[in-house]
């Protein structure tokens, strides 16, 4: 019979999963790489978009969450808890169903993007709307972890960052190399050092012959990494990079010194502009964090910010489709209803 393998399947050996221990997966990772001509144009360079929406559960979190929900299954766990913006909870809901394990969220009230509240909801996770934002969630989710029976599948589990390593072992094996520059949102700070480590255990096994510089791009109004300090009460219409204390900051900032990379902030406004660019001119529709990347480099480009004839690889992190309310805010929306003939339509689009 064909399967889809996932990630553990895949790169088991680099991996802390055993040969013959349960494996919860839903085909995650294999997603597409897609040249970007309109942004190679721009930057004079070699572009690519590590699409990660495609994943099961429409986000990259679904590489760590295959490694982290086997792992508390075969360590007995009944429950696994999260803090999140909206997509951790719904790889982890996904996830959770697909070991038999109980699912819990907690949630910053009215700051989910509505369809992944849905994706909850409808995986049947038990949701705990929280009057606060992701970073007392998470303190909360901690707390809960140490004290009752629960696993706690945040991205401080080490599990988590050892399954999104893969994304860039998938970049090196589809380029043959890894690329001079990558570039991706950051939030809680996950992601970012899991790329970096990729990278780096491909290096040293001389998959390739050189590690990419980091560029780490966060939103103006929860930019703590940019800032150098955390950020009270973070703000941003990219609500799944709402955060103003990453659990992670320590590893991000190691892998920013040890790549020679960058924390750059983007404004709302560059955020969504970045969106519609990614969806018009690339045929890619992500949410807004997912979209931060990308503004970060359209802005360089405009600087003059990034040298020539460079490959760079750009990760966009979540779905379009997760978020249509700020993908539509601000746009025209109604188009004409006309009558069901073709000069109606033509006239309609201006053929007639
Ligand atoms: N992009 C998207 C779409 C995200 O959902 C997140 C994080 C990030 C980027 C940032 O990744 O936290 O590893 O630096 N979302 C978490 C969540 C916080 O709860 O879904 P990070």
């Amino acid at each position: 019979r064909a399967a889809h393998p996932g990630i553990i399947d895949r790169y088991r050996e680099w991996l802390p999963v055993e040969d013959g221990e349960h494996v919860a997966s839903l085909g995650e990772g294999s997603t597409p790489l897609v040249p970007a001509p309109v942004l190679s144009k721009k930057l004079r360079g070699e572009v690519w978009i590590k699409v990660e929406g495609a994943n099961p559960t429409g986000s990259f979190k679904d590489r760590g969450m295959t490694v982290a929900v086997t792992k508390a299954a075969a360590e007995g766990a009944e429950a696994v808890v999260c803090a999140s913006t909206g997509n951790t909870s719904a790889s982890a809901a996904a996830y959770a169903v697909r070991a038999g394990l109980k699912p819990i969220v907690l949630l910053p009230s009215g700051k989910i993007a509505k369809g992944k509240l849905a994706q909850a909801i409808v995986y049947g996770a038990q949701i705990v709307q929280v009057d606060g934002n992701f970073d007392q969630c998470l303190t909360v989710a901690r707390k809960l972890a140490e004290n009752y029976p629960v696993a706690l599948v945040n991205s401080v589990n080490p599990h988590r960052l050892e399954g999104q390593k893969t994304a860039a072992f998938e970049i090196v094996d589809a380029l043959g190399t890894a690329p001079d520059m990558h570039v991706m949102p950051i939030g809680n700070a996950g992601n970012m050092p899991a790329y970096w480590r990729g990278f780096c255990q491909y290096a040293e096994a001389g998959r390739t012959d050189r590690r990419p510089v980091m560029w780490a791009v966060q939103a103006e109004g929860a930019a703590p990494l940019v800032l150098g300090h955390p950020v009270l009460e973070p703000e941003t219409i990219a609500t799944a990079i709402r955060i103003g204390n990453p659990a992670s900051a320590d590893l991000a900032k190691q892998a920013r010194e040890e790549s020679g990379g960058r924390f750059l902030a983007v404004s709302d406004q560059q955020i969504l502009e970045a969106q519609r660019f990614l969806a018009s001119k690339e045929g890619v529709f992500v949410e807004p964090a997912s979209a931060s990347g990308v503004a970060a480099l359209l802005a360089a480009a405009e600087r003059g910010d990034v040298e020539p004839g460079q490959l760079i690889t750009v990760t966009v992190t979540g779905n379009g489709l997760k978020d249509i309310d700020t993908a539509l805010s601000g746009i025209e929306t109604s188009p004409d209803v006309v009558t069901p003939e073709a000069s109606a339509v033509a006239s309609a689009i201006g053929l007639a």
